[in-house]
């Protein structure tokens, strides 16, 4: 894709925007309202405890009374650590059940300066009433899903008076357990959603700067058949992606294999996690204005 029948395309005449779309088309995971409504029942569980919102809120380096536009903020691992720091933010999701949770989150740790909305990245903001220069501070952690990315970072940039910090995607899906599908034989494409974002702000001349997330996730499941359907669903969604693979019996050979190895009793028996966690690397990107 990055050359025509003259040679190679020049890196700053390529449009960004257009190559991240081509490559959303090949996505096959769902990335609805509904889908994200369903995964906040678990959501707050995922993570090893605070190391990646820490670690985020390290780098935005928000100052003392900055106020936080928080994009996408699902259950609040953000926008709950900035309250209670102070900070009055506006916390923005298109997930009802998300915002529930948040809200939920926010009572118990008796933060009241966030204030929640319905959102999507797809909305008019303006016409919602999130105006131009408004906060000091955008995040969007984790939570860039759409098509029109160029559209998303503009709209960030222009809601922002100081700051934009964003994460996006490495390696394979998030979703997916990378080590697990090498083990299984599946080779699937990496995302290198950061590439694209670069190159769209670059264009758009700000100076984006980059740096990495390094986390563990923490698959757990109720009971041991659970852990099958899940793990047999990340296989079928890689297969939908997947660059090569073995066929489909021999795969579900190995998983089960693979399943009697890996998981675990927890310790208080209530259910069953992966012994070892996965690494899930972000990148964190911001820019200034
Ligand atoms: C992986 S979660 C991240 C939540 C939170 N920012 C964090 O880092 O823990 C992704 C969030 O983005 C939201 N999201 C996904 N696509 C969206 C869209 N098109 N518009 C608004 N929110 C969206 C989901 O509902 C979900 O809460």
């Amino acid at each position: 894709m990055l050359r025509t029948t003259e040679g190679p395309v020049p890196v700053a005449a390529q449009d960004w925007n257009e190559l991240w779309q081509a490559r959303q088309t090949l996505r096959t995971a769902p990335r609805d309202a509904t889908y994200w409504d369903k995964r906040a029942q678990t959501f707050d569980r995922k993570d090893a405890p605070d190391t990646y919102a820490q670690r985020f809120l390290e780098l935005a380096d928000v100052h003392p009374g900055e106020m936080v536009f928080d994009m996408g903020c699902g259950t609040g691992n953000l926008s709950v650590p900035l309250g209670q720091r102070g900070h009055e933010v506006l916390a923005a999701d298109f997930s009802r059940v998300m915002l529930e949770r948040l809200e939920e989150n926010l009572q118990q740790a008796h933060v009241t300066s966030v204030r929640s909305m319905q959102l999507s990245w797809e909305d008019d903001w303006r016409a919602d009433g999130v105006e131009s220069n408004s906060f000091d501070v955008c995040v969007a952690s984790r939570s860039i899903a759409t098509d029109d990315l160029r559209s998303a970072l503009l709209k960030l940039t222009d809601v922002a008076r100081r700051r934009v910090c964003i994460t996006l995607a490495t390696g394979v899906s998030p979703r997916i357990d990378a080590r697990l599908m090498r083990k299984l034989g599946i080779v699937l494409p990496e995302n290198m959603d950061a590439v694209y974002a670069l190159g769209i702000l670059s264009a758009e001349g700000h100076l984006p700067q980059l740096t990495y997330i390094n986390t563990k996730r923490f698959d757990a499941f109720a009971t041991f058949d659970d852990a099958r359907e899940h793990f047999t669903g990340m296989v079928d969604m890689a297969l939908e992606e997947a660059i090569s693979a073995p066929d489909r019996d021999e795969i579900l050979r190995r998983l089960h294999a693979w399943l009697e190895d890996a998981l675990q009793k927890d310790d208080h028996g209530e259910g069953v996690s992966v012994c070892q966690p996965r690494d899930v690397n972000w990148a964190f990107m911001w820019w200034d204005k």
